[in-house]
């Protein structure tokens, strides 16, 4: 490995720590810890982890966390009722609705059902809106993640062009909103790719910051890479043999680029970090509102 791999893990730490500061001075200041609501539908394995996962990590920071765990054959009335719930429950700050959600419900109905001033996951178009028209509020926690590697990483977005390849609504489009932001911490010109453009390789050859959100497993090859690039791998795929890689081969990519995030151990451990960020942060919004 020639790159200098980005180590997630390691800053995802840091954040939690500052965090942990933050919420005994909110405690103090009221008596309780900030508080986020989990909302697991189904018995999805993956999700269940990521839950599991992101609750750990709330323990650790002292933020205190619920679960609601609803049967998979739970209806849309039954989840609107939940989320409504929880919406006027003054002891909760931050509500996250763990995706994918079962087929027969609407997921942008339950979605829009979240109080934007709880939507700590930044899906509600309401928080949508607001980073496109470059006033952000509550941003999507691995967009904030990737971000937050590349400042605290000392990486330089100003002026950097970036090829995000992925267009979701989760990643790769409020990713793009983010980095292209008048601001100190973004500035980029940024290029999205999807798989529907012409010469991809072209384009990602071009990169001085290369982001991967393609769900593909080692779909970026090193010989893709510009020598010297900063690669951001957000893919998370398990293979047949249970090994859990990412959108980029890494060995190759490693030689080529000049700094790196691995799979597991880069993006993942940072998108929960910062959804406990932004449960501090809604709880503090709501004192002040108060
Ligand atoms: N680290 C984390 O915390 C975290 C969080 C969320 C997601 N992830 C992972 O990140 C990956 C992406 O997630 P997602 O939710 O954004 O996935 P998604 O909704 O499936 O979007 C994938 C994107 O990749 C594009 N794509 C697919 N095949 C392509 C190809 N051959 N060439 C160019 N573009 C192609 C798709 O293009 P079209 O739009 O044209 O279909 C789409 O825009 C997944 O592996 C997921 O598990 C990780």
């Amino acid at each position: 490995v020639t790159a200098r791999v980005l180590d997630g893990k390691r800053l995802a730490a840091e954040i939690r720590a500052e965090i942990a500061e933050e919420v005994q001075q909110f405690r103090l200041a009221t008596g309780r810890a900030p508080h986020l609501a989990a909302v697991l539908v189904g018995d999805n394995p993956a999700s269940q982890i990521y839950v599991r996962n992101k609750r750990a990590a709330c323990e650790k920071a002292e933020v205190a966390s619920s679960l609601l765990h609803l049967p998979p054959t739970t209806t849309q009335g039954k989840l609107l009722n939940c989320i409504e719930t929880l919406n006027s429950d003054s002891n909760i700050d931050g509500i996250l609705v763990q995706l994918p959600l079962p087929e027969h419900v609407d997921e942008h109905a339950i979605i829009e059902s979240i109080d934007p001033n709880k939507d700590v996951d930044g899906l509600h178009p309401i928080n949508l809106g607001l980073l496109a028209s470059g006033r952000p509020r509550f941003v999507p926690c691995t967009p904030a993640g990737v971000q937050e590697i590349l400042t605290r990483s000392q990486i330089d977005t100003c002026g950097a062009h970036v090829v995000i390849v992925g267009r979701s609504s989760l990643v790769g489009r409020p990713l793009a909103l983010l980095l292209s932001q008048k601001s100190a911490s973004a500035d980029a010109t940024v290029t999205i790719c999807h798989s529907r453009t012409r010469n991809l390789a072209e384009h990602v050859r071009r990169a001085d910051i290369l982001v991967a959100a393609i769900g593909r497993p080692e779909f970026i090859t090193g010989e893709m890479i510009r020598p010297g690039a900063t690669v951001i791998d957000v893919g998370i795929n398990r293979l047949d043999d249970g090994r859990i890689v990412g959108d980029v081969q890494f060995a190759g990519a490693a030689q080529i680029a000049g700094a790196i995030t691995a799979v597991p151990g880069g993006v993942g451990p940072m998108t929960i970090a910062l959804l406990l960020q932004n449960t501090l942060r809604a709880a503090k919004r709501r004192l002040r509102a108060r």
